[in-house]
């Protein structure tokens, strides 16, 4: 029997909590984590029963630092490792500490928010909070630069077959790569752009979010350079976020890969450039805060780090 996935690939929902902790120093962790790992499971269980048609879920990433420190199986999963930084001749994207991710996902922020409660009320012993994000769904799934998000997505078997560890790693099977990053744009300079010259660092329509023929498409618009071919790519389900009044509005980038290479690959066309200079213009009007890679155990993994 093929283990059981975390809801790595569940579609976009409605709100979202984004969490990212790091273990204290000189703490026994160990105890406390074998717990969580039953919590999480035991979350997921409840939702499904007590609200199946909030479509709710929480995912639970391990970074490369904390699996060490838990002393959890080794060979680790091939491609996990603290994020490298990807510096470009004009931006960056940084690399920050993260021991635990969660993505919890649900219709109700109700929902959302015990999850994150029960979580934190366990992880405040031995862990500092370092990220809380409430992601929101915006009109028809836009991002907060006003263009629908996600719309190239891998769907039905395509998901699985990019989101989640196959054959090529047997022991991590069923587990994925996460990584994400915490953009913040400029709004006021976006703003000045007319809708025209958006398309243009896109690549897609604004209203009705159809790609621009290849012609057209300038080669340093976002799609031309996140595109790296048919046979790489990943499950994205990015959300806005923000606060108005510190006019730091955002983007949490999130992704689930079968390979880390994958993401890797985008990254380098995005920051570097394809050819090296020809960067991603969507960076002029979005800043990485944060970069972090996790891994995503399996459920059967979680299942036997709990006992
Ligand atoms: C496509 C927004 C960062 C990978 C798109 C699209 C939008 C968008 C609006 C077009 C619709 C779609 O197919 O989803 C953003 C924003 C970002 C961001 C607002 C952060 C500020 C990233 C990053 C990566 C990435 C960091 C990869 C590491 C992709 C990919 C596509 C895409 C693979 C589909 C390209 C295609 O095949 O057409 N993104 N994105 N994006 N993005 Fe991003």
């Amino acid at each position: 029997m093929n283990p059981e996935s975390q809801q790595t690939l569940a579609d976009t929902n409605s709100n979202t909590i984004f969490m990212v902790w790091n273990f204290k120093e000189n703490l026994e962790v160990k105890d406390i984590f074998n717990r969580l790992c039953k919590l999480v499971i035991n979350l997921n269980n409840s939702a499904a029963i007590r609200f199946p048609v909030s479509r709710a879920s929480c995912v639970m990433g391990i970074g490369y630092d904390a699996w060490l420190r838990l002393d959890l199986p080794v060979p680790l999963p091939k491609e996990l490792l603290d994020f490298i930084p990807v510096a470009g001749e004009k931006h960056t994207a940084v690399s920050s500490k993260g021991d635990l991710h969660f993505h919890i996902r649900a219709d109700s922020q109700s929902i959302c928010y015990d999850m994150a409660a029960e979580i934190s009320d366990l992880l405040n012993k031995v862990a500092v909070s370092v990220e809380e994000i409430k992601g929101f769904r915006y009109w028809d799934g836009r991002s907060i630069l006003g263009f629908v998000d996600g719309t190239e997505n891998p769907h039905g078997q395509e998901r699985e077959f990019f989101g989640v560890v196959g054959d090529d790693d047997p022991d991590y099977k069923g587990g994925s790569y996460l990584f994400v990053q915490k953009y913040i744009h400029d709004l006021t300079a976006w703003k000045e752009l007319s809708v025209q010259d958006q398309e243009k660092v896109i690549g897609r329509s604004k209203p009705n979010d159809i790609e621009m023929a290849d012609e057209v498409k300038p080669a340093n618009s976002h799609i031309a350079l996140a595109n790296v071919g048919d046979d790489l790519k990943i499950v994205r389900d990015n959300m806005p976020f923000g606060s108005m009044s510190k006019n730091e509005m955002g983007t949490y980038f999130i992704a689930y890969a079968s390979k880390f290479s994958t993401v890797q690959k985008m990254l380098n066309n995005m920051f570097i450039g394809s050819p090296i200079g020809n960067y991603d213009r969507i960076l002029d009007f979005s800043s990485p805060k944060t970069g972090s890679l996790f891994f995503v155990p399996t459920v059967d993994m979680m299942d036997e780090f709990s006992s």
